[in-house]
């Protein structure tokens, strides 16, 4: 298959596994010493705009297009700086989150590999010392 992820969203059939998803994601950011800082007071709109972007990425309705345009995440991330403890950070706490919904435990692996890859593509801060 060319790419599995577009197909997760007609095998689970509806929005509400996604919500789930992404609120046990958030609980594990507000508790995140490293991630917490580089999120706005705010996390609904957030939440939102991730829980859009998920759906649609998983070939379901795009409202995340409608609302918010082409995805960009690169550029989007870059006011954030991302290095490699707050890509694992991510990382972790999204793999977390969907172990604790059970909806997605047929796409356990082919979603893991797609934050796992998609995380460090958005790393966006060097760790190389400068000499
Ligand atoms: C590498 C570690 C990552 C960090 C530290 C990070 C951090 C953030 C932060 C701080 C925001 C802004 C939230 C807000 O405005 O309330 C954000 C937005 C977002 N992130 Fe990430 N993120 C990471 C990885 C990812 C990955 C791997 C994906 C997708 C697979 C993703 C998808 C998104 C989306 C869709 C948004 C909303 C974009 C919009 O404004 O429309 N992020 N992220």
């Amino acid at each position: 298959m060319e790419d599995p992820i577009v197909e997760i969203y007609a095998g689970i059939g509806s929005d509400a596994p996604f919500y789930a998803l992404v609120e046990a994601f958030y609980r594990e950011v507000e508790e995140d010493s490293v991630l917490r800082s580089l999120y706005p007071d705010d996390l609904e709109p957030g939440k939102r705009h991730l829980v859009w972007f998920l759906i649609q990425r998983c070939g379901g309705p795009s409202h995340y297009g409608t609302e918010r345009g082409h995805p960009k995440l690169r550029v989007r991330h870059m006011p954030f700086r991302i290095g490699a403890e707050e890509s694992d950070a991510w990382v972790r706490h999204m793999l977390a989150a969907l172990e604790v919904t059970p909806e997605f435990g047929p796409y356990q692996a082919s979603l893991s590999r797609y934050f796992e890859e998609s995380a460090a593509f958005l790393i966006n801060k060097s760790e190389i010392p400068t000499i």
